[in-house]
């Protein structure tokens, strides 16, 4: 399996953990359990992404792609805000101030939003060639 390959099918599986998490949105401990993990899992997969630069470089198809290389990173950087708004959001409602509750909803849409953005456009930002492999790996 190539890195990039491995690194779409750990974004897929935090989506689909986030994903799970919202569902779990009534059982408070585990929807703050669920969410910490796919934030955590999100940001060490940044940090893997980051400490092999070269090779997404070699990856992507960086110069063709650039424009679309560069919305991925704006939606990736603009979903870790996002997290760090839905913590903060989440630990105010977590100490019984209920009036941040409406709030945590609309960040919550807003970030989800991103953070499928974010799994999108790494598709798109693939070189033709990573993108026939990745077809052939799904299907
Ligand atoms: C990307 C991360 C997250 C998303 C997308 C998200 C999304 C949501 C959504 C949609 C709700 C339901 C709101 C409503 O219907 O009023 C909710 C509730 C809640 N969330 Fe999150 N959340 C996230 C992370 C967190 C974190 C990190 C915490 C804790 C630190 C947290 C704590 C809570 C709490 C306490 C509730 C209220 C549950 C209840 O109604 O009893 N969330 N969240």
């Amino acid at each position: 399996m190539s890195q990039a390959l491995f690194f779409q099918l750990q974004s897929l599986l935090i989506f689909s953990l986030m994903t799970f998490g919202i569902f779990q949105k009534h059982n408070r401990l585990r929807h703050v359990k669920i969410m910490s993990l796919a934030i955590l899992w999100d940001i060490i997969l940044i940090l893997q992404i980051e400490l092999s630069r070269s090779a997404i470089l070699k990856a992507s198809n960086a110069m063709e792609n650039r424009l679309i290389l560069n919305i991925h990173v704006a939606f990736a950087l603009a979903s870790v805000l996002g997290y760090a708004l839905m913590i903060y959001t989440g630990r105010k409602i977590l100490k019984q101030q209920r009036s941040f509750q409406p709030r945590h909803k609309i960040l919550g849409r807003v970030t989800y939003t991103l953070r499928f953005l974010t799994l999108v456009t790494s598709f798109w930002a693939q070189s033709p060639q990573n993108q026939k492999l990745i077809t052939t790996a799904i299907f």
